[in-house]
């Protein structure tokens, strides 16, 4: 228990610390069973990725905390979840233990990998029973060095050796920073004040992140299918959810249902909106009513155990039918999704998967007649007059984060060339809200968006979610036949 944690759980204490006590529960235990290990799917992926990292930085430590558990509130914890570079590089998933640390330290042009991590301690020991943080009789058993070494094909060392080699760190170690705060501190002091290629390191591995391989295209793809039976059980669920007096929360609990029953969690915080609550872009308090008329954006994606995700969103009308306002605007907001697919190819430039959905937004809100100035001129740079009804972007790249790659360089991501293997969102939307006087009453409350995963194949593009859903009419046959 860390000092920390040890004056937060102070009135906690109830295990007994006297030494009869100690013999009596550290005694008398069966053999843990042998566990058979055997090497993961992604380890020769992980191993790839670490040799294009050795040649960026030879002679360089480079340290990938897993980083510790997070405090919700004195002594409880947020759910456990590893930092995505670390996942990257290592291949340990949701079950990592907290504070794992891969360090691939030179070994001539390469590097070798080694996991620091908290090893089993003992029914022997007081940390056994007695530690409600990270005693395994707690939180379950630690797997042994042996099994991970397998599973992951690293070297693996105790914590403990971390901590002696820490404080010997140059300006050759580099961290990602933002993983641990207290071990990037550590180094922080161990290295002095001189240049260190950390911001170096968090670029790479990001832009290196933008091209997935076969094992990350596979893994999303499940999280993609996993995505879709939550969708399936919510509308299943839609008479519970009328009859709710907070309806938006029943969609949330049953899709986190079953992204819990599927993958590891959700790979964010569900959007369910009805009615008007569609406008607001990022809806996470989901404690409206939903109500027979109202159309449901429902934002989701579960997060599989080797921490990839989906990341999708249907916009449907509970009673099973759009009305004629909503299916006007759900079939501009379609034609913009598939005019941005229509252009998805090796070589072109990411932002023009924008442009294409823009073109088809500007073009429907101009013949509305909602723009105050001709539609060239909204489409303008400085125009965008019809980003007043989707100020959001169109794509963004998706795997072990939901936004990821964020410290890609704009030069490799935004104005990047489009490559095989990229997996990213098309998700227009039009958002008219409750109290936009720009556009007729019969608009105002309508929020819809269409978000898909797409990845990018040698001449074109597949749609990974195209399974579930998209054109209204397949909308409204799939809401009527599920509930
Ligand atoms: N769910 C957040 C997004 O679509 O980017
Ligand atoms: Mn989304
Ligand atoms: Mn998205």
């Amino acid at each position: 228990m860390t000092k920390d944690s040890a004056e937060r759980n102070v009135n906690r204490s109830t295990t007994p610390e006297n030494s009869a006590f100690h013999t009596y529960i550290s005694g008398d235990w069966a053999d843990a069973p042998e566990t058979v290990a055997a090497a993961r799917a992604q380890v020769p992926f992980c191993a790839k990725r670490r040799a294009e990292l050795s040649a960026a930085f030879t002679g360089h430590t480079l340290v990938f905390p897993a980083g510790p558990m997070l405090v919700r509130s004195y002594d409880t914890y947020f759910p456990y979840r590893a930092h995505s570079a670390f996942t990257y590089f290592s291949g340990w998933g949701s079950d990592t233990v907290p504070d794992s640390v891969l360090v691939l330290t030179p070994n001539g042009q390469n590097h070798d990998a080694t996991v620091y991590y908290r090893f089993p301690a003992g029914r022997g020991t007081e940390e056994f029973y007695s530690d409600a943080d990270i005693g395994e009789f707690w939180i379950g058993p630690r797997p042994t060095p042996a099994s991970v070494s397998t599973e992951l094909e690293v070297t693996t060392r105790s914590l403990a050796d971390l901590d002696a080699i820490i404080d010997s760190a140059d300006d050759t170690w580099v961290i990602i920073r933002e993983a641990d705060a207290s071990l990037t501190e550590r180094i922080d002091v161990a290295r002095g004040v001189g240049e260190h290629r950390d911001d170096e390191l968090a670029q790479f591995q990001s832009e290196q992140r933008l091209v997935k391989d076969e094992f990350e295209i596979a893994e999303i793809r499940h999280a993609v299918a996993a995505t879709a039976m939550g969708f399936d059980d919510v509308l299943a669920s839609l008479p519970d959810v009328v009859a709710h007096r907070r309806g938006e929360r029943l969609i949330e609990g049953t899709f986190n249902r079953r992204a819990r029953a599927e993958g590891n969690q959700m790979g964010y915080e569900t959007i369910a909106a009805a009615g008007h609550h569609a406008c607001t872009l990022h809806w996470i308090r989901n404690d409206g009513p939903v109500r027979d008329g109202d159309l449901v954006l429902m934002d989701a994606g579960v997060e599989v155990e080797s921490l990839y995700t989906a990341d999708i969103t249907r916009t449907f009308p509970v009673n099973g039918r759009y009305s004629d306002t909503q299916r006007l605007v759900y079939d501009a907001v379609l034609e913009a999704a598939d005019a941005a697919f229509a252009v998805v190819k090796p070589g072109i430039i990411f932002r023009e998967v924008h442009a294409a959905a823009m073109a088809v937004i500007a073009r429907h809100v101009s013949e509305w007649g909602f723009l105050p100035v001709s539609l060239d001129e909204s489409l303008a740079d400085k125009g965008q007059h019809h980003r007043r009804y989707m100020v959001h972007g169109t794509s963004h790249h998706l795997g072990l984060d939901v936004h990821d790659c964020p410290q890609a360089r704009k030069e490799f991501y935004k104005d990047g060339i489009v490559r095989e293997g990229m997996v990213f969102t098309i998700e227009p939307g039009l958002y008219f809200q409750a109290d936009d006087l720009t556009v007729p009453e019969r608009f105002r409350g309508i929020g819809v968006r269409i978000e898909d995963n797409i990845v990018v194949t040698e001449a074109g593009a597949e749609n990974l979610s195209s399974g579930i859903p998209r054109t209204a009419d397949a909308v409204e046959a799939w809401v009527q036949g599920r509930r």
